[in-house]
């Protein structure tokens, strides 16, 4: 099958761009890698992988004779017709999407009959459309622009590009689209085959839509905790009526990455400046923001007031099995509560040094039960396997305090109260 295989350029070494080129390797493909950081470029040659997702550094390693890396698109531009774009699109002042590395990476590809760009960065709607119109400008019509948004989420990123839901494809006809899906017909996954701007509000809608179920659960946590119900029981029995489905019901402090924010935001941005308030997504992104404040609210109640308190975070990542942390719900919790005069000691895994570039002030454990050493509470932020795992009986011991706020509903909370600690999870009786 390797010979037969497209060879593809990947333009753009992140989270995204890494696992694609390392995906289409495992399925046969020569794939050429470009990025304009040197540093990063020249790590992976020497087989080093800049940063962590379960799986992709094995997957790296065992596909590295099909791997090249080079800071030189002229490399991919020679081997590849394909080159997949998945370079950074982070939100600007206003919300939209800065799309200045795509700019720069077609400023960068002369005209050709035979390339195409495929985008895999998430791109407001409408981007292909002036892309293409650019190409126009620029005397480059020759380019062919293929919309083929990237669904994979961290930490399971792998196994989501080798067994993907569904792979979406939108052109306007030409020799590039039909490429793409040959690429992706070895995955056997379903295909959308649509126009260029329906493809890029696929992904919008996608991720709106699942931030609009967490953000619909946390409030019925918040309306569950005024009424005695308990969020896990009634999450439960909703998600059992297929119409609903059981996945992203999870009450907690809210959602954090480098996707959901951002893309909820964009598509909100998105509507509003062709003239329509996108009422629902105002709310979901105002919902999440309150979520992450709720849990100072239950420390302050039970602690009566944070001033001269210590309190331990559990996890600091936006999730467990990265070290993303990226608009994760632990920066304006622990902003919150130094604010109010608490003391912060912190644990994570994995994120740690991604955090100390983003936070000030907190202290870190080098393990669990180092840093409920004389907490008055602790907090579970991030639902780690390890958290999971813990002796409550020697957290009690260390802690001077005695409780437990499970700001992800991950805890047994048997298992907590039986060690004699409290326990207060989101939403729960
Ligand atoms: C997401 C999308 O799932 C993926 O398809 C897209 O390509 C990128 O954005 P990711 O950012 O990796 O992926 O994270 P995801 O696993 O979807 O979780 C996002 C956030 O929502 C996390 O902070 C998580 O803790 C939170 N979450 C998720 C909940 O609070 N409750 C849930 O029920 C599910």
């Amino acid at each position: 099958m390797s010979n037969q295989r497209q060879p593809i350029g990947v333009i753009g070494t992140g989270y995204v761009g890494l696992v694609t080129a390392a995906g289409f390797a495992e399925i046969g493909s020569e794939v050429w890698c470009v990025d304009i950081d040197a540093e990063k470029i020249a790590r992976l040659q020497r087989g080093e992988v800049p940063i962590y997702e379960p799986g992709l550094e094995e997957l790296l390693a065992r596909n590295s004779e099909r791997l090249h890396f080079s800071t030189d698109l002229g490399d991919a531009l020679e081997h590849a017709r394909l080159l997949f774009v998945a370079v950074g699109t982070p939100p600007t002042h206003s919300g939209d999407a800065d799309l200045s590395a795509v700019h720069a990476v077609m400023g960068a590809i002369p005209d050709s009959q035979d390339h195409a760009l495929v985008m895999k960065s998430t791109v407001p709607c409408g981007t292909g459309a002036s892309l293409r119109r650019a190409f126009s400008e620029q005397g480059k019509s020759g380019l062919g622009y293929v919309s083929c948004p990237e669904f994979l989420k961290e930490g399971s990123a792998v196994h989501d590009f080798l067994h993907p839901d569904r792979v979406v494809v939108g052109d306007e006809g030409g020799w590039a689209g039909d490429a793409v899906v040959e690429l992706y017909a070895p995955l056997g996954a379903p295909l959308v085959r649509t126009d260029i701007a329906s493809a890029e509000m696929v992904k919008l809608a996608s991720n709106a839509f699942l931030a609009t179920k967490i953000s619909f659960i946390n409030e019925i946590a918040n309306v569950c905790e005024e009424t005695g119900a308990d969020v896990v029981e009634v999450a439960r029995g909703m998600g059992l009526d297929d119409r609903i489905g059981p996945k992203f019901l999870h009450a907690g402090i809210g959602f954090g990455g480098s996707c959901f924010p951002k893309d909820v935001d964009a598509l909100k941005q998105l509507a509003g400046n062709s003239g329509y308030h996108f009422q629902l997504l105002t709310a979901v992104i105002e919902v999440n923001e309150l979520q992450k404040r709720r849990v100072v609210g239950k420390l302050n109640r039970h602690l009566g007031g944070l001033a001269g308190k210590r309190v331990a975070l559990l996890g600091l990542a936006f999730k467990p099995n990265t070290d993303d942390m990226r608009e994760a719900s632990s920066l304006v919790l622990s902003a919150r509560l130094m604010a109010d005069g608490a003391a912060v000691c912190a644990y994570d895994p994995i994120a740690e040094d991604q955090a100390r570039k983003l936070v000030n002030g907190i202290t870190f454990a080098d393990s669990a039960l180092g840093a409920v050493r004389g907490a008055d509470a602790v907090v579970l932020v991030t639902e780690w396997p390890e958290f999971l795992e813990l002796g409550w009986e020697q957290v009690a011991e260390a802690m001077s305090g005695d409780l437990v706020v499970d700001g992800r509903n991950a805890l047994d909370p048997e298992r907590v109260r039986a060690a004699g600690l409290q326990y207060e999870g989101i939403g729960r009786r």
